[in-house]
């Protein structure tokens, strides 16, 4: 989708939230401009202690609807951006076939949410979580959108792994598992995908997480098989960040955003502030190769000498120094750097 859809999409998001969550009075003053404090501030205690589970990695053993409401407003607008960038990073056979689609921990449909707003074509879209309030407030977004999307939306694991997909998208649960259940539900997700089917990882980017993950990447690319890590790594080394001894593997990236409106009026109420997003991910493919080329991982710096960044390749996590003349308008961390034979690197 162009970038003036994914736009519009984005726009009718918000207005279909509010539609979805709030009472008949705080759309009214939505759509004249500011909720008042009387109904966000409810909303904005639930995202507070939501915050303090999700900061200490803790798995949420139950949730209230007010909660999983909350999180919709807030996180779901939060991490679609995220998951928008992901998909544009499938390979085009993905973006343009129907796709038979798992949201595994979807949550309120963030996932699938993005998928719709890239205009991907989904055949099946089986929606799972263990906890009902986000699969009945995901109902809700659903009636309020009046799109054509038609999820399963199921609590059953086994259910949700009988099936087999496409494109399976996993966002922020890694985060909760315990360490033993990470690398058996990555090896079991994989094990769903077609072939050229693709699985999408979206993590926070916490320095713990983004180790956790890169760590669960190291192990396996050292197993055989018939999957190549396609994004953010473009070999299959080992990883440098966590060769390098350089304290955790902090492999994440930035992305520049305009908060919409109840984000930012969560975000004063909250204190939490959302200017930019962070994130790290990991996209595995069936049945594909590494891409090759260098990635760049820290937000590249306009300096005397050009644009310079570091950047990681199978030769490992160097400064890369793009030559002004090179040097794209857009470089932003997880971008591929330009494939320069004259490309310096130090
Ligand atoms: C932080 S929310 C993420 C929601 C959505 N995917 C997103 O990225 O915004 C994590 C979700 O994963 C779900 N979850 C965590 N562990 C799970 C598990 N073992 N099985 C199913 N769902 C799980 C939680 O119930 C929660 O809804």
């Amino acid at each position: 989708m162009s970038d003036q859809g994914s736009t519009r999409f984005s726009e009718e998001l918000e207005p279909s939230l509010v539609r979805a969550i709030l009472p008949p009075q705080a759309q009214q003053q939505y759509a004249q401009g500011k909720v008042s404090k009387e109904f966000l501030a409810p909303f904005a205690e639930s995202l507070l202690h939501l915050s303090k589970a999700y900061v200490q990695c803790e798995a949420w053993r139950s949730i209230s609807r007010r909660e999983a409401q909350a999180y919709a407003l807030y996180y779901l607008q939060v991490n679609l951006p995220k998951f928008v960038r992901l998909i544009r990073e499938l390979p085009s056979s993905l973006r343009s076939q129907p796709l038979r689609v798992l949201d595994y921990g979807c949550g309120p449909g963030t996932g699938s949410m993005a998928l719709l707003s890239q205009a991907l074509q989904i055949q099946s879209l089986t929606a799972f979580d263990r906890l009902r309030p986000m699969l009945d407030v995901f109902t809700d977004i659903v009636h309020a959108l009046a799109c054509d999307m038609r999820p399963q939306y199921t609590q059953d694991e086994s259910t949700a792994l009988a099936g087999i997909y496409d494109l399976i998208l996993c966002g922020n649960v890694f985060c909760e598992l315990e360490i033993a259940k990470k690398m058996s539900c990555f090896h079991q997700l994989c094990q769903r995908l077609s072939p050229g089917g693709a699985l999408v990882i979206l993590e926070p980017a916490l320095q713990e997480t983004a180790d956790a993950l890169v760590r669960m990447r190291d192990a396996f690319v050292g197993e055989p098989g018939e999957y190549a890590v396609i994004f953010p790594c473009t070999h299959h080394n080992p990883c440098p960040l966590l060769s390098s001894n350089r304290g955790p593997a902090w492999c994440h990236a930035t992305l520049s955003w305009e908060a919409p409106q109840l984000v930012r009026q969560l975000d004063e109420l909250t204190g939490f502030g959302k200017h930019r997003l962070k994130y790290s991910a990991l996209i595995v493919q069936r049945g594909a190769i590494p891409v090759g080329g260098s990635r760049v991982i820290t937000e590249p710096e306009r300096t005397k000498r050009g644009v310079e960044c570091m950047a990681c390749s199978a030769s490992g996590y160097e400064r890369l120094i793009i030559p002004k003349k090179s040097a794209p308008r857009h470089l932003a961390s997880f971008d591929l750097a330009p494939s320069l034979p004259d490309v310096p690197s130090i």
